[in-house]
């Protein structure tokens, strides 16, 4: 089939923000080859690119995008025993649900993140103490220089805090991903959601569909309803030196903090947030700060990208001029 290729197609429906102007050049891919020819449909007409997901992680500004948007489409699960292979369209969660069911471990603490396969490994993604590399067996990607399928391993994809290679190399775009997964893991509960958890329903945890069962629950009672704008984390947990570290512990002795096994420390941004700038709940129009979580921005109806990014900026000189942390954003700007 011809690929179809739209043209003035509004964004916000395909954000969970629900902002954001047009894309001037919009297309979904459901293979290869698709993919290939709008990547030369983009060449020859000279346009951008930018490559969405389900738009849980974006933000568009009011003027949309001036290049072509290729919306992923790739789909497909296989099953090789405890190998298992997803097209970078699958929605996220829906893979986590059918490995459960398989009872293979692995990537069970990232129950209900929003989200593409795709996008998982693109910003490898993490909760609950896991990391979506933490499992990632290889990649595979289009690089967009040769137009040639490439197949990357685990250690050749660069994996950092919500970061890998596929962030900083526009040039690849992602078109499946394989997991190695157990079949006999163990339960990961020392976060302290999950422990809490586990310890008001005085269980000993021990099952897959358990953990999922919790990791579901724990989400959906801090994080906002599907139907509320959102893009999750808006900011990334920021790294510092120990150093930094202690000086602000004598000041705000509460402080929120995770050792990186180096001289750096990861704080928590929704810690900072709440407890130093009393951040929840706040809201300017229509923008606001989610009330149960200080790292979730929320568009409550009409909010423009600008109103969210103005409220976004407020937070972040606030943190600065406190504490002299900067915070960095986790969500992608478009
Ligand atoms: N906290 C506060 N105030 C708040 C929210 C949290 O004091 O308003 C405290 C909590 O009590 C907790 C600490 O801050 O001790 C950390 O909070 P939480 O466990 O909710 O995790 P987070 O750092 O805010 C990260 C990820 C989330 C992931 C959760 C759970 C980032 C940027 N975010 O959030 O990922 O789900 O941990 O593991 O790393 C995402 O990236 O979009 C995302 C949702």
């Amino acid at each position: 089939m011809a690929l179809h290729i739209l043209e003035q197609v509004p964004l916000a429906p395909f954000t969970t923000m629900h902002v954001g102007g047009n894309a001037r050049f919009f297309v979904r891919v459901k293979s290869i080859e698709d993919l290939q020819e709008s990547i030369l449909f983009a060449r020859a007409k000279n346009l951008s690119i930018f490559i969405l997901g389900s738009g849980s992680n974006i933000l568009v500004s009011g003027d949309g995008y001036s290049g072509l948007v290729i919306k992923i489409e790739l789909k497909g699960i296989t099953y090789e025993n405890s190998r298992v292979t997803a097209g970078a369209g699958e929605v996220w969660d829906e893979v986590v649900r059918g490995v459960v069911q398989y009872n293979l471990w692995g990537i069970e603490n990232l129950s209900l993140v929003p989200g593409t396969v795709g996008g998982a490994s693109v910003q490898n993604i993490g909760a609950y103490g896991v990391e979506a590399c933490d499992t990632i067996f290889s990649v595979e990607a289009l690089d967009t220089e040769t137009m040639q399928i490439k197949t990357f391993l685990r250690k050749e994809c660069e994996f950092g805090y919500r970061e890998s290679i596929f962030k900083k190399n526009k040039n690849l775009i992602v078109v499946s991903v394989s997991f190695e997964l157990t079949e006999n893991g163990v339960p990961r509960v020392d976060y302290e959601d999950v422990k809490k958890y586990f310890e008001k329903k005085k269980v000993i945890v021990s099952t897959l569909v358990e953990i999922r069962e919790a990791i579901v629950a724990i989400r959906t009672r801090k994080m906002p309803a599907p139907s509320i704008g959102t893009a999750g984390s808006f900011f990334k947990n920021p790294i510092v030196e120990v150093s930094q570290y202690e000086a602000l512990k004598i000041q705000f002795p509460g402080i929120k903090a995770y050792p990186q096994g180096d001289s750096t420390i990861k704080l928590s941004a929704a810690w900072l947030l709440d407890h130093v700038g009393k951040w929840c709940g706040v809201r300017r129009g229509d923008a606001g700060v989610y009330e149960k979580q200080a790292l979730i921005l929320v568009n409550y109806g009409k909010a423009t990208a600008e109103e969210i990014l103005s409220l976004a900026h407020e937070m972040r000189c606030d943190i600065k001029e406190k504490t002299n942390v900067l915070l960095e954003e986790e969500v992608v700007m478009l």
